[in-house]
């Protein structure tokens, strides 16, 4: 198998498609959730433009703990209901914050973080087993077609780290 999976695509609906079929690839078949955590984030950090931070937080008991990611070192963890990660963990609803100065509550662990996006990661038993995070240094750096294509990610790693 090649791990090079350098996606320059067109536009960005297909960029998103040849990310989830290239994480569908690097899940296949591997049961360990932390493996396949850490592969995905460092796909999605290769991939997608203007991130300052890509990566995991995992429900360890009811509450985020920091898991794989790509980026500076962030905070450990965080209480469900707290911050942009903590409202996505809580709400199982999608938060995409164009300003995260303008979020109540919104954790900085990253001073050059000024938008973000989280999307909860939920499996067949309708229990939360982790959120994807995304943060950049860019105001309104994620649009609609970045929330759908980063739910369709999460509903590859949901089916990975049920099995
Ligand atoms: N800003 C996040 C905390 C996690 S870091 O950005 C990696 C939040 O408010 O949940």
């Amino acid at each position: 198998m090649t791990y090079d999976f350098r996606i320059a695509a067109a536009d960005t609906g297909t960029m998103y498609r040849d990310l989830a079929s290239a994480l569908e690839g690097l899940v296949a078949g591997e049961p360990d959730p932390i493996a396949n955590m850490a592969n995905a984030a460092a796909l999605i950090w290769e991939t997608l433009p203007d991130l300052n931070w890509a990566g995991f937080y995992r429900n360890v008991g009811g509450e985020l703990v920091l898991g794989p990611f790509q980026g500076r070192p962030a905070c450990i963890r965080i209480a469900f209901g707290s911050g942009v990660c903590g409202t996505a963990a809580e709400t199982r609803q999608v938060q995409r914050v164009a300003d995260v100065n303008a979020f109540p509550g919104h954790i900085a662990c990253d001073s050059a973080s000024a938008s973000e996006l989280v999307v909860p990661i939920v499996g067949a038993d309708g229990e939360l087993i982790a959120v994807l995070d995304l943060d950049s240094p860019r105001t309104g750096r994620f649009s609609e077609e970045d929330e759908a294509g980063c739910v369709a990610l999460a509903a590859v790693l949901a089916n990975a780290l049920n099995d």
